[in-house]
């Protein structure tokens, strides 16, 4: 398996340089504004490059003009947005390290160099290396459209000319064959989930009945819900950690999973009406995010990386603790990652999880976190 180890990201929005350690269970807290979300951002862009999505998902969320960090730059600095994680392998200890560069289309006299949309992002540099004990190899390096991978033999295969600037070598790759290492760290980052502000509206896939197939792993939009739960109930036929998240965070109320036939479906029932199950579209917004954070955070397999954006959100603040309590939990099966406003919320974690919340924060306009030193380490480390 692949953990994180470290993120860095310079030129993204408010992340004008800057580099986090990421542990098994890593939180930040911080006001409005501060860049947590930024933060998050910049992990769903690594995966997008995994998946082959990153220019696509930076031209959706307002292009090079909006990403691009809008502060002043160095003399000479070209305005790039330059993506990084270190990931370690748990059982050979072998650090690889992949990073991307996505730029501007270049222009000459007014015109673009090379066939391309004026606005679209364009990945400049990509590189892949792995180290080990000391030593440092590259397995794929690509400037613009040329470039190549390494084989597990160390043999230089070109990446040949069909790449288009608009694509991540690391995403497009088809023949993996010969190249493991390449396609360990693809499927690595294409199995982190991302959960922001799951749905809870009228037209919700959460207050939808979804298809009955065994579903280990909640999708990032929550929309298998009912089959995460079912796979627990009748496959797993263990259902003791949800049904304690449930009454944790509603005290006496049960999580009630029929077996499915073509659909799965759910429901709760409540102290106050027993004889009464309240199926999703009757249920509060806050009820079901918690829900929804508990077949997250209780899926019969996690992923290997788990993101959350503002868990809290509408969610009341007795729900903290049980809250805290899942996510403790998650964080010795896999790695949680999580930004957050609430203090409460992270005070609860640090219990539960005896880890130290970071506080992220803005300075001249751009996002550093309390502690951290430049060279990507937070200061009281050099004292333990
Ligand atoms: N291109 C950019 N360059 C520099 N800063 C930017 C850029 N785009 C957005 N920002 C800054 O990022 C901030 C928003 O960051 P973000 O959404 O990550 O905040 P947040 O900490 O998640 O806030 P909230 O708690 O309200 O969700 C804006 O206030 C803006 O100052
Ligand atoms: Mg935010």
């Amino acid at each position: 398996m692949l953990v994180v180890r470290e993120i860095a990201v310079s030129g993204y929005r408010s992340l004008r340089r800057i580099s986090v350690p990421v542990d098994p269970l890593s939180v930040f807290v911080g006001g409005n504004g501060t860049g947590k979300t930024n933060l998050y951002r910049s992990l769903e862009l690594l995966q997008a490059a995994a998946r082959g999505t990153l220019t696509r998902d930076l031209a959706a969320e307002g292009g090079m003009d909006s990403a691009l960090w809008a502060g002043r730059r160095r003399q000479g600095e070209t305005a790039r947005i330059c993506l990084s994680a270190t990931l370690r392998h748990d059982a050979t200890a072998q650090d690889f390290v992949y990073a991307v560069e996505i730029g501007l289309v270049e222009q000459s006299g007014g015109k673009t160099v090379g066939a391309a949309f004026l606005l679209e992002p364009q990945i400049k540099t990509e590189r892949l290396t792995v180290r080990t004990r000391g030593r440092t190899a590259v397995i794929l390096d690509r400037d613009r459209r040329t470039g190549f991978v390494r084989d597990d033999a160390g043999r230089k295969r070109s990446l040949g000319h069909d790449l288009l600037p608009t694509e991540t070598a690391l995403g497009s790759l088809l023949d993996a064959t010969g190249h493991p290492e390449i396609a360990l760290v693809r499927l690595a980052l294409a199995g982190w989930r991302f959960h922001h502000d799951f749905r809870t509206d009228a037209e919700s896939p959460l207050r939808r009945p979804c298809l009955a197939v065994t579903t280990p792993t909640l999708a990032s939009d929550g929309s298998d819900l009912a089959a995460v739960f079912a796979t627990l109930a009748h496959i797993r036929q263990d259902t003791a950690e949800i049904d304690d998240a449930v009454d944790g965070a509603f005290p006496g109320a049960g999580l009630v999973i029929p077996r499915p036939s073509r659909h799965a479906s759910f429901g709760l029932r409540f102290p106050d009406f027993p004889a009464r199950i309240f199926d999703p579209p009757e249920l509060s917004d806050g009820t079901l995010r918690y829900l929804a954070l508990a077949g997250a955070l209780l899926g019969y397999r996690l992923p290997p990386f788990i993101a959350l954006n503002e868990p809290e959100t509408s969610l009341h603040p007795d729900l903290m603790d049980p809250l805290a309590r899942l996510i403790a939990r998650a964080a010795q099966r896999t790695q949680v990652w999580l930004v957050t406003h609430s203090e409460r919320l992270a005070a609860r974690i640090a219990e539960h999880g005896s880890v130290r919340p970071r506080i992220v924060i803005k300075r001249d306009g751009e996002t550093w976190i309390d502690g951290l030193k430049r060279s990507g380490e937070f200061a009281e480390a050099d004292e333990d």
